[in-house]
Parts: C-alpha cells; sequence; structure tokens
C-alpha cells in the first residue's frame, strides 16, 4: 500500500519545490511530479515538511514529589497533533540509581507512544557505576546525548568536579555534554532568602533565577566543555546573558549548540504578576520567562544562527499539583507544557512575522536537531529513504489555543487565547496519518525507539582538532642537570 502527498511544496531546511511525494513501508520512497498511489492526501496549498523533533520533554517524570500529568501517550498525542512527530525525553536515574536501570523504566512507560521517540540519559550523581554504565549506554542502548543539571540542588544538580569527568569521560566515548545552566548554589541561597523575606508568591520564582544566574553558569559550562573537548548543548536557553555566551564560544570556534523554548519566545515576565495565583504558578518554569530584551535576543538568535533549534521542555503538571506551592514558591513543581503548540506558535510569531524563513522553520524545529542528536536523515528530512515523519502544513489554517480543546493531560494551557495561524492538515508518523483534517488518528505504541550512535562527525572533527592543539613537551637541545 502507498500513500501520496499531492499537489504542495516541499519545503527542507535548503529549499522549497513544487513535488509530490510517495510513501511505502514507513518511508519515502519517491519524490517527483504526478506521482500515483493507493490512497492520496490533497496538500494543494501547503507546504510538505519534515515533522517537527521536540528535542526537550519530560513525559510522566518524577519531579518534586510527583509526576509530570503527560505521559508518552498523552504527551506523543499532544505532539503529533501540533505537527511534531519525534520527541527526545529525559531518562533520569534516581540518587545513586544506575543508567541502565532508569532506561529500563524509561523503556516502560515509553512502549505507549503514538510517534517516534529517543533518550537523552541524565547524569544526576557521580560514582564508578555511572562511569562504567556510560559505555553501553552509548554504544549498545544508542544515547549519544547526556544532561546534566547545574541547579536543583539537594536533587538532581551535580558540581564543577563531577560535570568535569563526566564530560571527559563523553569526550572519550564520543558523546555530546548537556547542560541546564543555572548556578544552584546561587538559585538556593536566593530562594531561602526570599522565603525568609516574607516573599512566597510565584512570582518570587522568577526573582530567584535571575538571568545573571543563567549567564555565570552557562560560561562555566562552556569552559569546562571546552576543557574537555566535548560538544556542549545548552537546553532551554532564555536570557541575552545565557545566548551572549553561546555565541561568544561559537565565534571563537567552540563546538555549542543553544536551544531556545516556545514559551521564552513568546511568553514574558508578567505572567508571573498575575493577580490569580493559578495563573502565575502554572508558568512556573525554569528558567522563568523574562523581559523582553531576552525575548528579542533568541529571536535575533534564531535569525542569525547563533541558535540552533526551538524546543518545549514540556512537563506538564496540572493545576492541582501546581498547588502544592501555595505559601512556598519553591515547592511549585518546575515546568509548563508546550508539545502541540510549538510548531503553530513558532509559525505564527516566527515565520508570519518575517523573522524566519519557512526553510529556517524547518531547520529550527526539525532539521538542526536531527543533525547534532546523529539520526539525519532518518529523521529531519524529505528525502528518498527517510522516515516518512512529515507534516503537511496548511499555512491559512487558524485556531486560538484553548485546553479545551488541547491533547494534553493537563487542564490550562499557558498559550490560552493565543491566536495562530499556520497549522498541520495532515501528520505523518513513518507512513501513518496520525493527523486527518483535524481528527485524531493515533495509535498508542505505534513510536518505535530511535537509536542514535555516539561519535558523530562533529566528535570526531572536534577531538581531532583538540588532538592536534593538545599541550606538548618542548623538545630541548639541553637541560642542566638537576640540583647544580
Ligand atoms: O522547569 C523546568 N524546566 N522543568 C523541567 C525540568 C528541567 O529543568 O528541564
Ligand atoms: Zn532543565
Ligand atoms: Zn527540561
Ligand atoms: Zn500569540
Amino acid at each position: 500500500m502507498s500513500t501520496v502527498i499531492k499537489g504542495g511544496t516541499v519545503v527542507t531546511a535548503d529549499l522549497s519545490y513544487a513535488a509530490d511525494v510517495r510513501i511505502e513501508g514507513g518511508r519515502i520512497t519517491e519524490i517527483g511530479p504526478d506521482l500515483k498511489g493507493d490512497t492520496v492526501l490533497d496538500a494543494t496549498g501547503c507546504y510538505v515538511m519534515p515533522g517537527g523533533i521536540d528535542p526537550h520533554t519530560h513525559l510522566e517524570m518524577p519531579f518534586m514529589g510527583t509526576y509530570s500529568a503527560d505521559d508518552f501517550e498523552s504527551g506523543t498525542r499532544a505532539a503529533l497533533s501540533g505537527g511534531t512527530t519525534m520527541v527526545v525525553d529525559f531518562a533520569l536515574p534516581a540518587p545513586g540509581q544506575g543508567l541502565l536501570d532508569a532506561l529500563k523504566m524509561w523503556d516502560n512507560k515509553a512502549g505507549r507512544a503514538n510517534c517516534d521517540y529517543s533518550y537523552h540519559m541524565a547524569v544526576t550523581w557521580w560514582g564508578e557505576q555511572v562511569f562504567d554504565e556510560m559505555k553501553p549506554v552509548i554504544e549498545d542502548r544508542g544515547i549519544n546525548t547526556f544532561k546534566h543539571f547545574m541547579a536543583y540542588k539537594g536533587a538532581l544538580m551535580v558540581n564543577d568536579d563531577e560535570m568535569f569527568a563526566s564530560f571527559n569521560r563523553l569526550a572519550e566515548l564520543g558523546g555530546i555534554a548537556m547542560v541546564h545552566a543555572e548556578n544552584g548554589d546561587v538559585v538556593a541561597e536566593l530562594t531561602a532568602k526570599l522565603l525568609a523575606a516574607g516573599n512566597t508568591g510565584p512570582e518570587a520564582h522568577a526573582y530567584s533565577r535571575p538571568a545573571q544566574v543563567e549567564g555565570e553558569a552557562t560560561n562555566r559550562a562552556i569552559m569546562i566543555a571546552d576543557m574537555a573537548g566535548v560538544p556542549l548543548y545548552v537546553v532551554h536557553v532564555s536570557s541575552e546573558d545565557a545566548h551572549e555566551a553561546i555565541r561568544r564560544a561559537r565565534s571563537l570556534g567552540k563546538r555549542v549548540w543553544g536551544e531556545p523554548l516556545i514559551q521564552h519566545l513568546t511568553l514574558d515576565e508578567s505572567e508571573y504578576f498575575h493577580p490569580d495565583w493559578d495563573h502565575a504558578a502554572r508558568r512556573v518554569m525554569s528558567p522563568p520567562f523574562r523581559n523582553k530584551k531576552h525575548q528579542d535576543s533568541l529571536w535575533a538568535g534564531l535569525m542569525s544562527g547563533s541558535l540552533s533549534v526551538v524546543a518545549t521542555d514540556h512537563c506538564a503538571f496540572t493545576t492541582e499539583q501546581k498547588r502544592y506551592g501555595v505559601g512556598d514558591f519553591s515547592k511549585i513543581p518546575n515546568g509548563t507544557g508546550g508539545l502541540e503548540d510549538r510548531m503553530p506558535m513558532l509559525w505564527t510569531h516566527g515565520v508570519a512575522t518575517g523573522r524566519l524563513t519557512p526553510n529556517e522553520f524547518v531547520a529550527v524545529t526539525s532539521t538542526n536537531i536531527a543533525k547534532v542528536l546523529n539520526c539525519y536523515p532518518r529523521k529531519g528530512a524529505i528525502l528518498v529513504g527517510a522516515d516518512a515523519d512529515i507534516v503537511v502544513w496548511d499555512p491559512e489554517k487558524e485556531k486560538t489555543i484553548t485546553a479545551g480543546a488541547q491533547q494534553s493531560a493537563i487542564d490550562y494551557n499557558v498559550f490560552e487565547g493565543h491566536k495562530v495561524k499556520g497549522l498541520p492538515r495532515f501528520t505523518l508518523t513513518r507512513g501513518h496519518v496520525a493527523v486527518h483534517d483535524g481528527e485524531i488518528r493515533t495509535k498508542e505504541g505505534h513510536g518505535e525507539f530511535v537509536k542514535r550512535p555516539g561519535n558523530g562527525t562533529v566528535n570526531r572533527a572536534l577531538s581531532t582538532w583538540k588532538e592536534l592543539t593538545a599541550p606538548r613537551p618542548v623538545e630541548r637541545t639541553g637541560i642542566p642537570a638537576t640540583g647544580v
């Protein structure tokens, strides 16, 4: 059985052209004019793009005394509804738990996924077992990205010496280091001080995590990665301070990528000053939403290429869960949703405003991350042989975002009331039409794990360069005898 997407304009990260796309056995088998197939999807007036890849989700994650509310079923259903066809979730070992053991827990949850998925491995503590298991995680499991939390002191945070040891190991094994960059020690002190002074509301969450705290940690992570000779990916870049560090590092030839979130690009800190406690608490995440200066910086980074990828950090908690923090903002579970809204919000605020071209949109929502993660061109491409993860995008289709109509399991949406123009007509996950003109036809369990081998091209280039420029002893002609 074959499917043909007919009459659309293929839009990739490189170019746009009129062509039909034929799919068989879950893969793209032909691209060209006048193709025939058993099923025809009418793409007239639409762009045929690689499905979105969201490289940053937390589905059913144990965190801050509870579990994030969207699991792999509802989370990937939300993803497909918004044109995203692959998610990369963080497998988080509990303190003292082995990496391989944590992966088993994630495997049990992820079996329900409606679209393909992969994992990043989190390094939440350091020891011989973690050092040893990093090798099979990369070589046997095909997980080449390892996240380090520089914040959440007393829970997930790792210190500089642990991070340096882990980064060195990654350099050796051909992995990529990731960081949540905030100075956890300073955040902990500021939190205690704010609470002691009676600042208990959700706005104090933002006061406790100023942009400087993020900028400092980003600079530190870049330095440590440079010393270890490992590529670095900075998640949820929210501020000019962090972006400036990344921009500078890249201009110096360092291998660093930055990932802003759709929330930080489109929502600002005024959300925390809303008189309704629930409204503000629902938007508590780390780093917090910032002011226009920072938002402009993030947009400029996407436009100029100093920032590479737009993600969501989808970590959805219900209002009831957010209320664990009434009277103490530090107990509000950190996280916001966005899986269903990332693509339409970025199109509306990016492409429709002229800040991004349609090709740049494809780059930052799909192709760039597929390359970084080493799963391109199986993912992130409209090419013969690639997986048929495709979104047929109707630039004229409009809606107003509302929690009542969303796929996510939570009872609100941080983008409530935002009008978006540009939505999927069809979303295909390995050939299966999961979204058909507004109708959700997802198949629970259809998703497969995507292996991503280590030692990608950037790793190889960086290790070659580091080897070539490594400190070497000077060969001298005369050495004085010691003690004379
Ligand atoms: O507030 C956030 N970002 N929650 C999810 C965990 C993390 O830090 O990525
Ligand atoms: Zn984080
Ligand atoms: Zn996260
Ligand atoms: Zn809007």
